[in-house]
């Protein structure tokens, strides 16, 4: 490391190589110390050079042309939430420091490099210069170093894939982002970033989608061919606004950024899809809520808003990532919307919280501080501390919401969904009724509903499953990512040995966090069978999944001490 001249005139110790020194921190990096020759004054601006070598770490992923879907050259990403990109830079690693940043970044011939920055530039000799020009946190650095190639699809968006892929996602997306952007600005103000791209990512991408600004990274299962997944880029946009723009300046407060968010997406998909529709996707997200809390037991002390991330406790931002704060979040935010009682009123106070907290990093005491200043008339009621409902119980203890939003409108989508479900619980079938109701005409996130509801009810009675099977190959041969893991449930709940060549298919063709782990746990849950299962099939898929996931996967099959 050295000290760089300040603008405007060399400085004493300009230029001259610092002691540098890393120390232990956490399990998760360590700390990297530089000893400046005098103390600096209060304001003073100081300019570090710092060379370094990123190499293996958990920030940096390396592919080989096997891990990628044209399987011809290797491809290099990278994915900083919540605390790995450490590993790719050095940094402040914490939400709550803001910076713009710039990179020069020089690839091999026949690869193309994107970052997410406001511009970029391909210069001579395989140089990219990229450069963002908003304040951001470290985490929403983000780079790819691949054979990838883009369309447009829409004014201010193009999509990025390789080139096997480039095609099926200019179809999925062509002319549908801008909506999107359009009522997102119309809710909750300018959208600040410039472009919006959208890059697919290799299977292995452990998240559906990450919203790294101008360019979120999606995973390639989005491509299911009818933009029924839709939803998740609906989301990613949202976070241009809350969690790009307003931060939380901490992990333990993960809710402020997708709470919020979420609460965003669904305002988006009211908007442009309408209430009963957006319903019915919010119920399958209170279902996952209600799987998770389930699983982990309520009382867990991840189950609450605010987590206490420190040494002796939970210390890894990491290992919270769970459903709480996105979906007892959205029934927070949801609250607050039903305490102001007027949609326009609240969208009003959402643009204005944008807007005061813009480029700053926040706390939940700054958010709900601000929607008391901004209701003086329900800071007056006490709404802050009605028994039940207090603000402090919401963010500090752990359990079921204790408000939940009205989804009845969802219920003329809902309804046959959860009848279809009763009637294949049933111990003898009535195959008439069953017959009667055509699944043919129903939207993914219909099925996806069912399929949860049988799930909740499984195991059913000898044969039922098998039957369901035969009867809906559009479920049981779905190619749908949503549809294919409640299916693989559904498969390893009910022992249907027959099928449990879908589970391993399913975890082979890609490696999302949230399909493969839940998969995990219900595999050495289960039989036997099921645990040999689970062991074949990490031993072949271990290499391609993220060392994230490998890690959590490890835990689940006690292949590895728990820290
Ligand atoms: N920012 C998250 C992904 C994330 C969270 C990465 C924590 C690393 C650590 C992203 O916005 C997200 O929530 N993705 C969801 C989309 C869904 C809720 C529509 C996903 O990946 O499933
Ligand atoms: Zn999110």
């Amino acid at each position: 490391a050295a000290l760089l001249p300040p603008p405007g005139g060399p400085g004493d110790a300009a230029g001259q190589a610092l002691p540098v020194e890393s120390r232990p921190f956490a399990s998760y990096g360590s700390a990297l110390h530089i000893a400046l020759p005098q103390a600096p004054r209060a304001g003073q601006l100081l300019t570090l050079l710092i060379d370094y070598e990123a190499g293996e770490g958990p920030g940096v992923c390396w592919l080989s042309p096997e891990q990628t879907a044209g399987k011809q050259k290797p491809y290099m990403y990278t994915q900083g939430q919540a605390v790995l990109n450490r590993s790719f830079f050095p940094c402040f690693d914490t939400p709550s420091v803001k910076f713009t940043y710039s990179a020069t970044v020089k690839v091999p011939e026949g690869f193309t490099a994107v970052m997410s920055a406001t511009s970029w530039e391909k210069q001579k000799d395989n140089t990219f210069v990229f450069k963002m020009s908003q304040p951001i946190p470290s985490y929403l650095i983000a780079l790819v170093v691949g054979d990838i190639v883009s369309a447009d699809v829409d004014p201010r968006s193009r999509v990025w894939a390789e080139p096997c892929l480039i095609e099926a996602a200019k179809k999925e997306y062509d002319g549908v982002i801008e909506e999107f952007l359009v009522v997102g600005e119309k809710l909750f103000g300018p959208y600040v970033w410039g472009r919006y791209d959208i890059l697919f990512m290799p299977p292995s991408f452990p998240f559906g989608g990450m919203e790294n600004p101008c360019l979120t990274f999606v995973t390639p299962c989005l491509l299911a061919g009818d933009r029924s997944l839709v939803d998740v880029i609906i989301h990613e946009i949202s976070h241009s606004w809350f969690g790009n723009l307003v931060t939380n300046a901490t992990w333990g407060e993960f809710w402020l950024n997708e709470g919020f968010t979420m609460y965003a997406q669904r305002r988006i998909s009211t908007e442009v899809y309408g209430l009963p529709y957006t319903c019915l996707e919010a119920a399958t997200g209170r279902a996952l809520l209600r799987q998770h809390m389930d699983a982990t037991g309520e009382d867990h002390p991840l189950n609450k808003l605010r987590v206490v991330i420190e040494p002796g406790r939970c210390v890894n931002p990491d290992d919270t990532y769970n459903e709480t704060p996105y979906e007892k979040g959205y029934c927070f935010v949801s609250y607050l919307a039903h305490l102001v009682g007027n949609q326009s009123k609240f969208d009003a106070f959402l643009q204005a919280y944008v807007n005061r907290f813009k480029f700053q990093s926040i706390t939940a005491d700054d958010t709900l501080g601000f929607f008391l200043e901004y209701f003086p008339e329900l800071k007056e009621k006490g709404v802050d501390s009605i028994p039940g409902f207090e603000f402090d119980r919401w963010l500090n203890t752990p359990g079921w919401p204790p408000y939940l939003p009205d989804l009845s409108p969802g219920q003329q989508l809902m309804r046959p969904a959860e009848e279809l479900a009763e009637l294949w619980a049933a111990d003898s079938l009535n195959m008439e009724a069953i017959e009667a109701v055509d699944i043919m005409g129903w939207r993914t996130y219909q099925l996806v509903y069912f399929l949860d509801q049988v799930l909740q009810k499984s195991p059913l009675p000898e044969g039922n499953v098998k039957r369901l099977s035969k009867m809906y190959p559009k479920i049981s041969k779905a190619q749908n990512a949503e549809l294919r893991l409640r299916w693989c449930q559904i498969v390893l709940k009910n022992n249907l040995e027959a099928e449990y060549s879908k589970v391993k298919d399913f975890l082979h063709s890609q490696g999302k966090q949230k399909y493969t782990l839940p998969l995990y746990r219900a595999m050495w849950g289960g039989s036997e069978a099921t645990r040999a299962l689970a062991m074949e099939t990490f031993s072949a898929t271990a290499p391609q999944l993220h060392v994230n996931v490998q890690n959590y996967v490890k835990k689940i099959l006690g292949l590895a001490a728990a820290e």
